[in-house]
């Protein structure tokens, strides 16, 4: 597998599509770094399977072990650090994290949610978005901080509600924008060129939006 500049640490808990889109990145020379690690707070995570059929360091961390969130976040920080990584990719990873957690990774933890944020934070995203009468779902990639998706966007993509829609066939429609956005959005924060400030995300010395750039493939 072909190694960028930067070293990511990838977190999931679920299938890991878009820990394969990033491996397909990589291997078509389109992401600036390479996936090092995959960490897990699930061990039956078929993500684990993905990365390591791929050749992939793997670890797991699960979270049913630990009596607080602090304690489990400290070992997962711990894990983490040992790989080394320049940036670190929620994919999937379906915990939430402890603001001492977030502090530490300031800046270099990203997550990818499948809505229009600030539109829909949390669960059940397509499901809101329907039942609000949205003509468009999407998502967001987004910086991490203590608030749950609350960080500044990074960049997110909006793609048409169809007539018959359900919360199935949106999510189906909007996970392959998801493959293509995340890891153009990894090589902005990998290469510098969008950074985490005070006053959100920075990209040319401008503060984006709080959902950040709207991004379309194919039409950039
Ligand atoms: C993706 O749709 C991602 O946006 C969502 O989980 C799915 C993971 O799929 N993330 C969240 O809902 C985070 N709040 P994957 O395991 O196939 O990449």
């Amino acid at each position: 597998m072909s190694k960028g500049s930067g070293r990511l640490a990838l977190l999931l808990s679920g299938r890991g599509s878009n820990l394969g889109a990033f491996l397909r990145a990589q291997q078509t020379g389109q992401l600036q770094g390479s996936v090092e690690a995959v960490i897990s707070n699930r061990p039956d995570a078929a993500g684990l399977k993905i990365a390591r059929d791929a050749g992939i360091a793997t670890a797991t961390v699960d979270h049913t072990l630990y009596e607080s969130r602090e304690a489990f976040d400290e070992v997962l920080a711990q894990k983490i650090d040992g790989f080394e990584p320049d940036v670190i990719v929620l994919a999937g990873f379906m915990r939430i994290l402890t603001a001492n957690f977030v502090d530490r990774f300031r800046g270099r933890l990203i997550n990818i949610h499948p809505s229009l944020l600030p539109k829909y934070r949390g669960l059940n995203t397509h499901q809101r978005a329907l039942d609000a009468g949205e003509c468009e779902g999407g998502a967001t990639v987004h910086f991490v901080t203590a608030d749950l998706d609350e960080g500044p966007g990074i960049l997110q993509t909006p793609v048409p509600i169809e007539d018959g829609d359900t919360a199935a066939s949106l999510a189906n429609r909007v996970l392959p924008f998801e493959h293509q956005l995340y890891p153009h959005a990894a090589n902005l924060v990998l290469t510098g060129q969008v950074s985490l400030s005070k006053r959100g995300a920075v990209w040319n010395d401008e503060i984006l939006p709080p959902g950040g750039q709207i991004w379309k493939p194919n039409c950039q």
